[in-house]
């Protein structure tokens, strides 16, 4: 588009707008293209095609969840975090946890949803190509903590004998758009876990401490068969990334969890390995996709 196409379509005063193009071209957001002999217009770029609400691999709605006010609000207390032990930045600006929060404010919790969604579309295709082998012989997966079942879906879509259940908190399965094939449970998996063949968590370990995570997966042990069952984990191993740009993702996202979570972290391999030996698993399997994350397989 030229400068007064997107003038026209913003509504905008030309020069102010002018200048933030110029910036963003410098950022390598849009780029200038001829579009005659005497017009310059705007293209995407591949990064601001992923900041477009459209396409497969959009990231919007994360862009528009991490750059939220409420959101963005915990940062300004991480320095309070660092120098005592008091609550998390997220309970100091909004006096509740972030999920709390976000059952008593739905329009947040569908934020979050749909971020998590769109993260998801793209580790598990990352998934569907790096390891399939992962779901041979399942026939039932619970996704724990499945958001609103987009990772899910895109599963049972791929590997048609496994039967689903997304389980979540239950404001969050109440809004989940249904899909033929998967099993919604509202719950607590602090309590219990649905059972099934296998338990898959994405996104969701690194939100909580050693001891939570152990109390979780134990949760986990309940639910899977003793002799075959396993759960599988989709989370960022620090340290084990040799690819510079992933392992600068993994810490910020642990600045993220600082921030955002009370006592979550994203976790080195060994100190994935010290809550499954807790929790009682002891085989693992580390596995690295094309994405942020890695897949830790662990069985009983
Ligand atoms: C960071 S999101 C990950 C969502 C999804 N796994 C994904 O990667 O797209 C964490 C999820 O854990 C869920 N959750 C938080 N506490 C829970 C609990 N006690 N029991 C079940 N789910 C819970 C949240 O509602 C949220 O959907």
């Amino acid at each position: 588009m030229t400068l007064s196409q997107l003038t026209t379509t913003l509504k905008c005063q030309p020069s102010r707008l002018y200048r933030i193009m110029r910036f963003l071209v410098h950022y390598q957001i849009f780029k200038e293209e001829p579009i005659t002999k005497d017009s310059i217009g705007f293209a995407l770029t591949p990064l601001s095609r992923r900041l477009s609400r459209h396409g497969e691999r959009s990231m919007a709605a994360m862009i528009l969840l991490q750059s939220s006010p409420v959101t963005l609000a915990p940062w300004h207390g991480l320095s309070a975090r660092v120098l005592d032990s008091g609550n998390s930045p997220f309970e100091t600006a909004h006096g509740k946890d972030v999920w709390s929060y976000a059952e008593e404010n739905p329009g947040h919790s569908k934020l979050i949803d749909e971020a998590m969604a769109c993260d998801a579309r793209v580790a598990v295709r990352a998934i569907i190509e790096g390891c399939p082998q992962v779901f041979d012989g399942i026939k039932s997966l619970v996704d724990v903590g499945g958001g609103n079942g987009t990772a899910l879906s895109m599963l049972v879509k791929e590997f048609p004998w496994m039967h689903g259940i997304n389980f979540d908190l239950p404001h969050v399965v109440a809004v989940a758009p249904k899909v033929d094939g998967i099993e919604y449970v509202g719950g607590d998996m602090f309590e219990c876990v649905p059972k099934a063949d296998a338990a898959f968590f994405m996104w969701v370990l690194h939100d909580w401490d050693d001891e939570e995570c152990i109390q979780i997966l134990k949760k986990c042990r309940e639910a899977i068969p003793q002799d075959k069952g396993k759960v599988i984990i989709v989370e960022s191993v620090l340290e084990e990334d040799e690819n510079d740009k992933l392992e600068f993702v993994g810490l910020m996202l642990d600045m993220v969890m600082m921030a955002h979570t009370n006592k979550g972290k994203e976790r080195t391999l060994k100190e994935w390995k010290y809550v499954l030996g807790e929790a009682g698993f002891t085989r693992i399997n580390v596995k690295p996709i094309h994405a942020v994350q890695s897949i830790i397989e662990a069985y009983i």
